[in-house]
């Protein structure tokens, strides 16, 4: 069946070279809002309800998220729908060209962020163009891009190896671990998160393409979590094995919270460092054939979570508090000890910020199976405290080990936010 939305009709009266005119997207949100494309135009976590009013500067406005600040955006950001995310290894063989890709990264970045082209567009039909053009048109649907430096950054090819950040270690090999290289380290990580998927690929695709001559892709890796068209409600998102994941994070929007458990500070060495944050990466896969096998109640016990709620066991409300000590009649925690949940609470007294994503990657040819997971993602302030002695505790004692399986893993440091008219790095160059 081929019926045609009456946003994809208007689609196709724009044409590239409108599209380039409108390329600033205030310019879209204001030109086209009246004519009826707002399905085509809408963004954002509960982007259906814009889907019903007209698109507006304001409604346009909602699909930016600035790109300059104290932090980065994309740490603390509400989560977008999808993620594009890379590592690069840098070719650059000196430490002013490294400087260089941070400048044209940022100012990009910051084009990118609007729903801009990569670069102003030339009409000269014998170069190029400056930009790969598939999100002609399209709206910024709050994307943000975040940069972070893996350990091997600071190795001796540019003399910053004194500027190695403490927290920034090389993570211990924990139980189980089943780590391949192909989904691990890299000089620099890139993640870019969007509420479209094409917006996404479109920015890191010509982040990649401006760095040509100075960094090489390392590894890409793609996720998703429910939309806000399937969920304008915006409750939380399960993930693969069926259950709400990101109940019990932090409320980073108390910026004493996130001071404490997110933002490395002036007084935690290096002083550059000041306003960024670390982070994990973790390619999790699922034995999700196993897993589907499992009895509800074995799943449950899992994760010390009832699946349909999200509540605690034996609570009703996914928001409850964890009743980590209450015994059941024989005298039995009701939430198990060996519980996913039991164990990363960490006795209340160590805290992540979790943003992590599903991904699916086709079939295992090895074993007919789905290749699918979950792409943890995590921000602390220091990971020797935080990251490190929870994921010892969980790769030890976790029944979810039974279903899982770590086959990549990052470090970085998320450096801090640069100001218009500075760049990424520029606190530690
Ligand atoms: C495939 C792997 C994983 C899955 C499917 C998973 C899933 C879940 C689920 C369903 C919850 C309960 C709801 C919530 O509060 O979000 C949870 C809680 C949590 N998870 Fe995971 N998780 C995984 C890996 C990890 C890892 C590697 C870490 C950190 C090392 C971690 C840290 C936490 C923390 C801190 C909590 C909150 C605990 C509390 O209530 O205080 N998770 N996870």
């Amino acid at each position: 069946m081929t019926t045609e939305r009456p946003e994809d009709a208007s689609h196709k009266k724009i044409t590239r070279r409108d599209a380039l005119k409108l390329a600033g997207v205030g310019g879209v949100g204001l030109l086209l809002g009246a004519g009826g494309m707002n399905g085509w135009l809408q963004g954002g976590a509960g982007s259906s309800k814009a889907s019903t009013a007209a698109a507006s500067a304001t409604a346009s406005a909602e699909g930016i998220i600035p790109f300059y600040g104290k932090h980065q955006a994309g740490i603390l950001t509400p989560m977008q729908d999808f993620i594009c995310m890379a590592a690069f290894d840098l070719t650059a063989t000196t430490l002013e060209d490294v400087r260089k890709l941070f400048k044209i990264w940022t100012s990009a970045s910051a084009r990118l962020a609007e729903g801009k082209f990569v670069e102003e567009e030339s009409d000269n039909p014998h170069l190029p163009p400056g930009d790969t053009g598939e999100s002609a048109g399209l709206r910024p649907v709050r994307t943000t891009i975040t940069f972070g430096l893996g350990a091997s950054f600071f190795d001796d090819r540019f003399g910053l190896a004194g500027k190695r950040p403490a927290p920034l270690v090389d993570l211990p090999r924990f139980n189980s671990d089943e780590i391949r290289k192909e989904w691990s380290g890299g000089d620099i990580v890139v993640q870019v998160c969007a509420n479209d998927p094409q917006v996404a690929f479109h920015a890191l695709r010509n982040l990649a393409r401006i760095a040509r001559g100075k960094a090489v892709l390392h590894w890409v890796q793609e996720g998703f979590q429910r939309t806000g068209a399937s969920d304008p409600s915006g409750s939380t998102p399960r993930n693969l094995m069926g259950f709400k994941d990101g109940s019990n994070n932090p409320k980073v929007s108390d910026p004493a919270v996130a001071d404490e458990i997110v933002w490395a500070q002036s007084s935690d060495n290096p002083a550059w460092m000041a306003g960024g944050s670390y982070m994990v990466m973790r390619r999790i896969r699922m034995r999700i054939e196993v897993w589907d096998r499992s009895s509800l109640d074995d799943q449950e016990a899992t994760f010390g979570r009832h699946r349909h709620s999200g509540a605690p066991l034996s609570k009703a409300g996914e928001f409850d508090e964890l009743e980590l000590d209450r015994k059941d009649d024989k005298g039995n925690p009701v939430i198990p000890a060996n519980s996913h949940v039991a164990l990363s609470h960490m006795d209340g007294q160590v805290k992540i910020l979790r943003r992590g994503y599903s991904y699916s990657s086709g079939m295992d040819v090895k074993t007919g199976q789905l290749n699918a997971g979950l792409l943890f993602i995590c921000f602390n302030r220091d990971p020797r405290k935080q990251f490190i002695p929870m994921q010892q505790k969980l790769a030890s004692m976790d029944k979810l080990n039974e279903y899982i399986a770590h086959v990549g893993s990052g470090l970085y440091a998320c450096l801090p936010g640069a100001s218009a008219g500075g760049y990424i790095g520029d606190t530690l160059f």
